[in-house]
């Protein structure tokens, strides 16, 4: 495995100029052998706040999707939720973009709530889904993508004049570890947000505390292992995933809180260009409802 460094500008350093940061920085410090990185300083969480926003509100300031197209298709189009009513949904860490909109196509949503502790900043990006009022449904085909991509303004008018959006309740700028919600909702949805948490415990709790009985739980990330992240973390830092949870504290979590409706664990393979690396990982794609004892 080589030695990677990925600031909180999104710098990407290899080779001996990643050993040099790495010896300066890392998050082993965080590392619990059994559970993995369930939790991190603030100062840490903060520096992959900054990862974030860099990511999104500067280099991504084109984009118009987080990989959420790609999800929709390893939830099999969200099948398990199709032809239901919700009355009131929680993002958790919906980003620019949201699943809820990709997910309000298959199921009926009467309002929701959409949660990041950047939602404020990220209304300025041009390709944003939401506003104070109304969170837009994503369009079905690729004329569609195009024409939102070229006239944002004009698709969001048309989607709306068509009734083809969700109302927002609020928009809530903070951490779902500090968020004590004002009522229980019927569907949370928290897709690729634990690894950019600050404490995994915290999360699991405040999500048990915002799901009513027989809620629905939809959830996605990636999978890890405690064993050999010690040395993973000696030679790997990026400021964006703070933690990394081991997959039997998330699977008892999942297990112990949900009945299953869905789950498929699927396998991941990028390359890094310039460093010609290969990396193979597994994620987790789960919906559940609440159990009720
Ligand atoms: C990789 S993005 C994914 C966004 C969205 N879930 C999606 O799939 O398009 C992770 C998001 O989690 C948010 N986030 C980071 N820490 C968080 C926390 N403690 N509570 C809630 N959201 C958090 C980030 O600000 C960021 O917008």
């Amino acid at each position: 495995m080589r030695h990677i460094f990925i600031d909180e500008d999104i710098r990407v350093l290899e080779g001996a100029e990643a050993q040099r940061h790495l010896a300066e920085r890392n998050d082993l410090p965080f590392l619990d052998p059994a559970s993995g990185v369930v939790a991190v300083s603030p100062e840490r969480w903060a520096l992959a706040q900054r990862a974030e926003q860099a990511h999104w509100m500067r280099r991504g300031i084109g984009a118009q999707d987080d990989r959420n197209r790609q999800h929709l298709l390893s939830f099999r189009s969200f099948e398990a939720l199709r032809g239901r009513s919700f009355r009131h949904a929680l993002e958790i860490g919906c980003g620019p973009f949201t699943n809820l909109r990709l997910i309000g196509r298959t199921c009926k949503i009467g309002r929701c709530t959409l949660l990041d502790p950047l939602v404020r900043s990220y209304l300025s990006h041009p390709y944003c889904y939401y506003d104070e009022r109304m969170l837009d449904l994503g369009p079905t085909g690729v004329a569609g993508r195009i024409a939102r991509k070229l006239l944002p303004r004009c698709y969001r008018a048309a989607q709306r004049a068509m009734g083809r959006c969700i109302p927002v309740a609020a928009l809530e700028p903070a951490p779902i570890e500090t968020y004590v919600p004002r009522s229980r909702f019927d569907l949370v949805v928290m897709i690729n947000v634990l690894e950019h948490c600050f404490d995994g415990r915290r999360v699991f709790g405040n999500i048990l505390a915002a799901c009513e009985p027989g809620a629905a739980f939809v959830f996605m990330d990636a999978l890890y292992d405690a064993a050999p992240m010690a040395d993973s973390l000696a030679r790997q830092y990026d400021a964006a995933h703070p933690l990394k949870v081991d997959r039997r504290v998330l699977l008892d979590f999942l297990q112990s809180n949900f009945d299953e409706l869905f789950s498929r664990v699927v396998p991941r393979h990028s390359t890094r260009t310039d460093a010609g690396e290969h990396l193979d990982w597994h994620e987790l794609f789960y919906a559940g409802t609440r159990k009720t004892t």
